[in-house]
């Protein structure tokens, strides 16, 4: 069964970006959104994005084909006629639940229901319906339109053929997958990510390393291009919290405790660069200037 109409709802970060993508490859893509003002921007992120990667010469079609694919919708009711359905609103099972409840009702019988979700469980959100056979996690990371690898994650109740849908699809965005066969909690990215950057985190608060030798060491030793901190720092450390809590919250496991340094510099607005101060310091137009300190 070929892919052709997809479903993108919720309209943030994430949302925007896998639209992008879906709209690139060549998707018919509705993308709904809370209200009018949350899908403008949404589109002017897409068009400028699309822009520049078609300037670049990555994508063939330029901003405005890109755009002429993705219908901004504020009502699901009108999104009951597409192959796949993609939920990227905010992390929280009970949202996510009313969501797929809905698409559960307005989706076609053969329609898959995914989830982007980082940290949630996909057999908790898929227990929201009556068709785990068809729900799995679809797992891409930010920012979507320059990354080239998915996790397509399958429950115990996921069938061959969703699963396999669901992977064809990824692969048709031009992303690697990464087949993750069992539901366990961080899949495979945040699994081998977070407890590095707790441990991370843990150097820095016991003194046995500093930030910029801590990032220096990953990118140095292991050829990564960016080190843990400084893309703490990106990513928003209260991203990186929540998600930790959340995970240790399902496991117990110590190895995603979120470190107390990290819960201080939260509670301290220390967020990264969006608020110019993370584990380093930034100036207005966003270039470091120095370390930032520990708080109290
Ligand atoms: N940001 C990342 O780097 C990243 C990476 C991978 C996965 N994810 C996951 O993707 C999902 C979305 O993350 P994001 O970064 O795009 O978030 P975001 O805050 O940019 O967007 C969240 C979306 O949820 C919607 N929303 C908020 N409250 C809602 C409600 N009560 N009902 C319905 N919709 C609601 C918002 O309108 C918005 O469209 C989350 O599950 C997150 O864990 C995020």
């Amino acid at each position: 069964m070929q892919t052709e109409r997809v479903v993108v709802v919720g309209a943030g970060l994430m949302g925007q970006g896998i639209a992008q993508c879906a709209a690139q490859a060549g998707y018919a893509v509705k993308l709904w959104g809370m209200n009018e003002g949350e899908l403008e921007r949404a589109l002017q992120n897409t068009a400028s994005s699309a822009a520049r990667l078609h300037a670049k010469g990555k994508i063939k079609d330029d901003a405005q084909a890109v755009l002429a694919r993705i219908e901004p919708v504020v009502d699901l009711e009108g999104c009951g006629d597409a192959d796949i359905y993609i939920e990227t609103v905010v992390e929280d099972l009970e949202v996510k639940h009313r969501i797929f409840r809905t698409l559960q009702r307005l989706a076609p019988p053969t329609a898959i229901l995914a989830s982007n979700t980082s940290t949630i469980p996909i057999g908790k959100i898929a227990a929201a319906t009556n068709c785990p056979e068809r729900c799995l996690g679809m797992h891409f990371t930010s920012p979507v339109p320059m990354m080239p690898v998915a996790e397509v994650i399958r429950t115990s109740a996921t069938t061959d053929a969703a699963f396999g849908r669901a992977v064809a699809f990824v692969r048709s965005l031009g992303k690697e997958v990464i087949h993750v066969q069992k539901d366990v909690p961080g899949f495979v990215f945040n699994r081998i990510n977070l407890p590095s950057n707790v441990e991370a985190i843990r150097l820095v608060e016991t003194g046995a390393a500093s930030v910029e030798d801590v990032d220096k060491a990953m990118r140095l030793g292991f050829g990564r291009p960016m080190g843990p901190l400084e893309t703490a720092d990106m990513v928003g450390l209260d991203t990186g919290f929540n998600a930790l809590t959340a995970l240790y919250a399902e496991t117990g496991e110590e190895k995603f405790r979120p470190p107390e340094l990290l819960r201080r510099k939260v509670q301290a607005g220390q967020l990264g660069r969006k608020t110019a101060c993370g584990w380093y310091l930034y100036d207005a137009a966003g270039a470091r200037i120095g370390v930032a300190s520990l708080p109290d």
